[in-house]
C-alpha cells in the first residue's frame, strides 16, 4: 500500500513538474502550455481547442505564445491532430506536393470534461472509429490516443510541448515492455525492428548506405508499433497501429523503449494515428493517406544489370553478350554517368557513346524482348553553350540563393540545380526527357540520383536557417545542415526555404519524373529514384544506395528493403553483389541467391569496384541460373503482389509477423523475409556457412526448389537447414496458392509459358490466392477498361472423400485472349497413405466433366495434368481419396 502512494506521489511530480525521467526523455527545454476553450465545430468533424504557453524558456529561441490543436476523424481508420501557432501561419508540405483530403467522419463528438484520476479530460471519439483522442486538462497540457476496443494507450505525450519557430519537441510514452516499433527511416540498421536508445535522424543527404544509423538519402517520419496483449506473451492477437509526423523539416527522432520524442527543427506537429489493428491494415489505411503505390511494368521484375564504369557502347555490348552465352536472363541493361557527354543530362558521349550506335545497341535490346534504362543528376551543367541549360535559364526555373541561381558543383562542375517546386520546372524536365528520347535514344525508364540533393562543395552559412539554434545530428556529428548540398537559405519558388523544403527534393523529382515519361512514352513509367519522401513510392521505385560489397551490407539489406515496404515503396531492393569495393566469389553467390528474391533485383557496382556480373564467376552463374529461375518462375506472383500494392499499400517484400502477428518470436527477425504474404526466404548472409537457423512459424513449409521437401513446424521454431554453397532456402507456407510460370531468359518469354497451380493446403486442406493478368505496361493498372485484365482467384477446401480447387474469374477475357494452359496443378500438404489412391475430374461452369490425370510422388506431392481449361476460364477439380 505503502509503495502505491510513493507510486502516485511520484507520478504526481512527474505530470505536474516537468520532470518525468523515464528511460529516454532527454533534456526537457520547455515548460509546456495550458489548455484553453475546446470546441467541435456544429458539423461534428473537427475539434479545436487553445493553449497558452505557460512560461517561455530560453533554449532554442522564443516560444510561440498561443498554439492551436485541430484534431479530426480523416476517416474511420485515421485521427489528425494538428498542433500549430494560432497567430501566424508557419510552413506546411504543399497540398499539390502530398494531398490531404478529409473523409471527415460526421460522427465524432466531444465529451467535455470527465475526470480521471489527476486529470480532467476531453475525449474527443467517433463511434466509427476504434481511435479515441482525449486532451488532458492538465498543467501543462498533455494528450492521448488510446484503442477504444481493448483500452490500450497507444500514445501519451509527456508534459511538456516545446514549440518555438525553429524548435518542436514532443515526447510520448510507450509500453516498452509490449511495444514492438518499426520504420524511421532512412537508415541501415541490422535489425528492422528498432533498438531502444537509438537516435533516427532525418536529412537527405549523399552518405553512403554502408554506413549504419546515420541519416541517408531518404525521409519517413512513420513508426509501425505491434502491440503484444501482455508483455510474457509468446503468442497473443496483439494489435497493431501507425503513426506518421508529416513534417518535412529535419528532425531528430530519439526512440528510448518506453519512449519516443521528436526534436523538429521547423514546420508543424501535423500527427497521424492509423488505427490497423493488422500491419496489413495500417499499410492500407497509411497508403490511403500518401498514395498507394506506383505499378511497376511487369518487365521490371526481371534482372537488371548496371554498373558506373561501364566505358563505351562496345562495353554495354559485351555484357548483354556475356549475359547471353552464358544463359542467364537479362532484362534490363542500365547505364550510369558514364554515357553522358562531359556528365552532362540529356547528352551522349560523342565517343564513347555515339547516337547511331546507341540507337542500334537499343533497337537490339527491344529486339530481343530486353529494356534499356539511364541516370540522370539533377544539376544542371552551367557550360554555355549546352541546350538544356539554355532552356532552364530561359525559363528561370533554378533554385536562388540571396536573389540569383545557387551555383553548386557536382559531376559535371558547376551547376544550378532546377527548381521543383516551380510549377513550371516540372514542364521543362519533361520536355528535357521527350527531347532526349524522341532525339537521342528511346530509353525505356529512368534512374534519378543524387537527388537528396548531393553537392560536391559546401557553401558558407548566410543566415539562421543555415544554422538554426538546434542542430540535428547530421552525418552523426551534427554537422551543419549546410554540408554537402543545396544550403538551407537558398530559395525556391514562392520564397519556400530550402530550410523547409530539403527533405521534398527526391519527391518533387519523381512527381516530374513521373509524369514526363507517361507524357513521353504513353507507357506506365519506370523510374528509380535514390532521395525520398512520405509518399515517394506513389511515382517510383527506390533501392538502398551505396552499400559496401561485404557481408553485413548483405544483412543490412533485408531491414532496408522491408523498410522500404512499410514506407509505401515496395519496388525495392540493394545493388547486389556490392557496390563499394571488391565483392567476392562467395559474397557474390550469396548475394545473387538473396538478391534473385528482392522486388527490384540489380547489380550494381561502383567504377573502382572489378567486375561483377554474375557470369564472371561459373558457381554465381550456375547458382544465380537456379535463383532467377525461381524468380522468372514466380514473376505471375511478385507482379500479382504488385497489384496488391497498388490497391492496398501491402508490401511486396515483408517481414514474417505481417502474416503471423500471433507469433511474438517473429517481431525480432530480421534474417528472413517473406514475399507476399506465403515465401518465406531463408538467406545465408555470413561466409563459409553450409547451413542457416531458420525461423518457421506454426505450419507447414514447402521448399520452393524441390517439394518433396518439407519442414512442419509445430508451434513455430528455429530449423536448422543445409544450405551447400549453391543454394537458398525458399519455403512457401500451407494456405497459399500461386500460380507460377515457366523459366525464360525474358520476362516477354516466361509470360508465354504455361501455367502451373501449386496449391499448398493447410491442415484444414484450405489454401487460397490470386493472380492478375494484365499486358504488363498499359499505364493504368488494373484500370476502368474491364477488357484490359483479369484476376484469377484460387481457393480449396475439404469435401467429404477429398479435396476440392475452384478457379474464379473476374473480367476473364483478356487472360482468355492469351490462350495460356494450365500445364499442372501441383498440390502439397495432403498427407497422404503410402495405400491412398487419388483420382480427380474438373468440372467446368457449364458442369462438363472431364477425368484428370493425377499421380502421387514422394512426400504426398499431387501432380494434376489434362486439364482442359485455359487460364481465365473458372473451374472446380474435385480430388477423390481412395484408403
Ligand atoms: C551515386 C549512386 O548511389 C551510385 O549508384 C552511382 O553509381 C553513382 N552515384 C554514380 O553515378
Amino acid at each position: 500500500m505503502r509503495d502505491f502512494f510513493l507510486f502516485l506521489f511520484l507520478l504526481h511530480l512527474c505530470l505536474f513538474s516537468g520532470s518525468c525521467s523515464a528511460a529516454g526523455v532527454q533534456d526537457v527545454t520547455g515548460n509546456g502550455y495550458n489548455l484553453g476553450s475546446v470546441n467541435v465545430d456544429p458539423s461534428g468533424k473537427t475539434l479545436t481547442a487553445n493553449l497558452k504557453l505557460i512560461q517561455a524558456t530560453s533554449a532554442y529561441g522564443p516560444d510561440i505564445p498561443n498554439l492551436t490543436v485541430f484534431a479530426s476523424f480523416d476517416t474511420d481508420d485515421r485521427l489528425r491532430v494538428r498542433i500549430t501557432d494560432a497567430d501566424n501561419q508557419r510552413w506546411e508540405i504543399p497540398q499539390n506536393v502530398i494531398s490531404r483530403e478529409s473523409k471527415a467522419s460526421t460522427r465524432a463528438a466531444l465529451i467535455g470534461g470527465g475526470r480521471s484520476l489527476l486529470r480532467a479530460d476531453h475525449v474527443f471519439s467517433s463511434p466509427d472509429s476504434d481511435l479515441v483522442l482525449t486532451l488532458h486538462d492538465t498543467s501543462p497540457f498533455t494528450f492521448t490516443v488510446a484503442r477504444r476496443s481493448t483500452g490500450d494507450v497507444l500514445f501519451d505525450t509527456y508534459p511538456a510541448l516545446v514549440f518555438k519557430d525553429m524548435y518542436l519537441e514532443l515526447t510520448s510514452s510507450l509500453p516498452g515492455d509490449r511495444a514492438s516499433l518499426y520504420g524511421l527511416g532512412e537508415h541501415t540498421k541490422r535489425s528492422f525492428k528498432l533498438s531502444p536508445n537509438d537516435m533516427f535522424t532525418m536529412w537527405n543527404a549523399d552518405i553512403p548506405s554502408g554506413n549504419p544509423n546515420v541519416n541517408l538519402y531518404g525521409s519517413h517520419p512513420f513508426y509501425m508499433d505491434v502491440r503484444s496483449s501482455s508483455p510474457n506473451a509468446t503468442s497473443a492477437p496483439g494489435s497493431t497501429h501507425g503513426v506518421l509526423l508529416l513534417n518535412s523539416n529535419g528532425m531528430d527522432v530519439f526512440y528510448g523503449g518506453s519512449s519516443i520524442t521528436y526534436k523538429v527543427i521547423g514546420g508543424v506537429l501535423d500527427f497521424y494515428f492509423f488505427a490497423g489493428p493488422s500491419p496489413l491494415k495500417v499499410m492500407d489505411q497509411y497508403t490511403e493517406l500518401i498514395g498507394r503505390p506506383a505499378a511497376m511494368p511487369y518487365w521490371s521484375f526481371g534482372f537488371h544489370q548496371c554498373k558506373y564504369g561501364y566505358k563505351s557502347v562496345a562495353h554495354l555490348e559485351n555484357v548483354v553478350a556475356g549475359y547471353a552465352n552464358a544463359s542467364l536472363p537479362l532484362e534490363v541493361m542500365w547505364t550510369d554517368i558514364d554515357y553522358m557527354d562531359k556528365y552532362k543530362d540529356f547528352t551522349l558521349d560523342p565517343v564513347n557513346f555515339p547516337v547511331d550506335r546507341m540507337n542500334q545497341f537499343v533497337d537490339s535490346l527491344h529486339k530481343n524482348g530486353q529494356k534499356y534504362v539511364v541516370i540522370l543528376d539533377p544539376g544542371i551543367s552551367t557550360n554555355e553553350s549546352y541546350g538544356t541549360y539554355q532552356r532552364g535559364m530561359k525559363q528561370d526555373i533554378f533554385v536562388k540563393r540571396g536573389g540569383s541561381n545557387y551555383l553548386g558543383n557536382v559531376w559535371p562542375g558547376p551547376v544550378y540545380f532546377p527548381d521543383f517546386m516551380n510549377p513550371k520546372t516540372a514542364q521543362f524536365w519533361a520536355d528535357e526527357i521527350d527531347i532526349f528520347r524522341k532525339n537521342m535514344l528511346p530509353v525505356d525508364g529512368l534512374w534519378i540520383d543524387m537527388n537528396e540533393v548531393a553537392n560536391f562543395w559546401t557553401s558558407s552559412p548566410m543566415n539562421s536557417l543555415d544554422q538554426p539554434p538546434y542542430n540535428i545530428n547530421n552525418y552523426g556529428n551534427r554537422q551543419p545542415i549546410y554540408s554537402r548540398t543545396i544550403p538551407a537559405s537558398a530559395t525556391h519558388y514562392g520564397n519556400i526555404s530550402e530550410y523547409n523544403a530539403h527533405n521534398l527534393h527526391g519527391l518533387l523529382q519523381s512527381i516530374a519524373t513521373h509524369d514526363g515519361l507517361i507524357a513521353s512514352t504513353g507507357k506506365r513509367p519506370f523510374l528509380l529514384t535514390r532521395s525520398t519522401f512520405v509518399g515517394s513510392g506513389k511515382y517510383a521505385a527506390h533501392w538502398s544506395g551505396d552499400n559496401y560489397a561485404q557481408w553485413n551490407d548483405l544483412g543490412y539489406s533485408i531491414p532496408s528493403i522491408l523498410n522500404s515496404g512499410l514506407f509505401g515503396i515496395p519496388m525495392a531492393g540493394a545493388d547486389i553483389c556490392g557496390f563499394i569495393g571488391n565483392t567476392n566469389e562467395e559474397l557474390c553467390r550469396r548475394w545473387i541467391q538473396l538478391g534473385a528474391f528482392y522486388p527490384f533485383s540489380r547489380d550494381h557496382s561502383d567504377i573502382r569496384s572489378g567486375p561483377q556480373e554474375l557470369y564472371v564467376w561459373d558457381s554465381v552463374a550456375r547458382s544465380a541460373k537456379k535463383v532467377l529461375g525461381l524468380r522468372y518462375r514466380l514473376l505471375p506472383y511478385f507482379y500479382t503482389l504488385m497489384y496488391e500494392a497498388h490497391l492496398k499499400g501491402s508490401p511486396i517484400a515483408r517481414p514474417l509477423f505481417f502474416s503471423f502477428p500471433e507469433d511474438i518470436n517473429t517481431y525480432g527477425i530480421s534474417t528472413q523475409f517473406m514475399v507476399g504474404p506465403g515465401v518465406m526466404v531463408s538467406p545465408v548472409l555470413t561466409s563459409n556457412a553450409d547451413a542457416v537457423d531458420a525461423y518457421f512459424p506454426k505450419g507447414k513449409w514447402f521448399n520452393l526448389f524441390d517439394y518433396s521437401q518439407s519442414v512442419a513446424s509445430e508451434s513455430g521454431g528455429y530449423v536448422n537447414l543445409a544450405t551447400p554453397y549453391d543454394s537458398i532456402n525458399v519455403h512457401v507456407a500451407g494456405g497459399n496458392i500461386l500460380a507460377m510460370q515457366g523459366e525464360a531468359l525474358t520476362t516477354e518469354a516466361a509470360q508465354q509459358t504455361p501455367f502451373e497451380i501449386l496449391v499448398v493446403v493447410d491442415e484444414g486442406g484450405n489454401a487460397s490466392g490470386e493472380v492478375f493478368l494484365d499486358d504488363g505496361e498499359t499505364v493504368e493498372m488494373g484500370g476502368e477498361g474491364s477488357d484490359q485484365w483479369s484476376l484469377v482467384s484460387f481457393s480449396s477446401g475439404t469435401e467429404e472423400k477429398g479435396l476440392k480447387v475452384k478457379a474464379q474469374v473476374v473480367n476473364g477475357a483478356y487472360a482468355l485472349k492469351l490462350s495460356l494452359p494450365i500445364e499442372k496443378v501441383v498440390i502439397l500438404g495432403m498427407e497422404l497413405k503410402g495405400t491412398s489412391k487419388v483420382t480427380g475430374v474438373s468440372v467446368d461452369s457449364q458442369g462438363k466433366i472431364t477425368n484428370l490425370d493425377v499421380s502421387v510422388g514422394n512426400n504426398s506431392v499431387v501432380e494434376i495434368k489434362g486439364l482442359p481449361q485455359l487460364m481465365g476460364e473458372e473451374f472446380e477439380i474435385k480430388l477423390e481419396i481412395d484408403g
